[in-house]
């Protein structure tokens, strides 16, 4: 990564923390992954050589950013998704100032009616941050999007686990998918499609 990208990702990283501070409105909060958690996902596509990403929950972009320096090293994509205008807006003004909006396709919509008109194997890595009591209903169509071999990566298994533990329990039944939780920043699930 380089140093410009680096330091952006820094300064995002304290406004991030400096915003939620004792702000109750949560749809001004940006509730960014850690930082750990940015290398890994930047890691894990750098692994995998994934080209085609979705993510759901962009908020200001920060793990966006973190995802699209490796995917400019793969030549592909992170497709994201944030229906909320105002992150949206500030994701846009970040994915500018990093110099990296053409490694990523942002849209404004919802997430779950998006996911549905989607094509079968569109993905090769989808990373789920987002409204965690949606994950049940998701769950048909994120398989659905999800080549064979890819790679779904949920973030808050430990910090939210209570409201996870439907999603992870549908999960778990599934034949075709072998499952790692890891102790990564707020906890992250690993689901990879046989
Ligand atoms: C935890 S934040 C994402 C943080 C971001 N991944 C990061 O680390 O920088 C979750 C985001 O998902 C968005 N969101 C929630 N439900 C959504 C939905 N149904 N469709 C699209 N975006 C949604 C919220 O507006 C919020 O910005």
């Amino acid at each position: 990564m380089d140093r410009e990208l680096k330091n952006f990702l820094k300064e995002l990283e304290r406004f991030g923390i400096d915003n939620d501070n004792g702000l109750t409105d949560k749809s001004k909060r940006m509730r960014n992954v850690t930082s750990e958690t940015g290398e890994f996902l930047s890691f894990m596509i750098s692994l995998t050589k994934s080209k085609n990403i979705l993510e759901i929950g962009t908020s200001n972009g920060y793990s966006t950013l973190w995802m699209a320096d490796r995917i400019a090293e793969n030549e592909g994509l992170v497709t994201t998704l944030e229906y909320s205008p105002y992150k949206a807006d500030l994701a846009k003004v970040n994915f500018e100032k990093a110099n990296m909006t053409k490694w990523i396709n942002l849209l404004v919509l919802e997430a779950g009616e998006y996911m549905k008109t989607l094509h079968p194997n569109s993905f090769d890595f989808i990373f789920l941050d987002s409204e965690r009591k949606e994950y049940v209903e998701w769950w048909k169509s994120l398989k659905k999007i999800l080549k064979k071999n890819g790679l779904i990566i949920v973030d808050n298994i430990i910090s939210h686990y209570p409201e996870l533990h439907d999603f992870i329990d549908l999960v778990t039944k599934e034949k075709d998918f072998v499952i790692f939780q890891l102790p990564i920043g707020s906890g992250l699930l690993l689901l990879n499609k046989k």
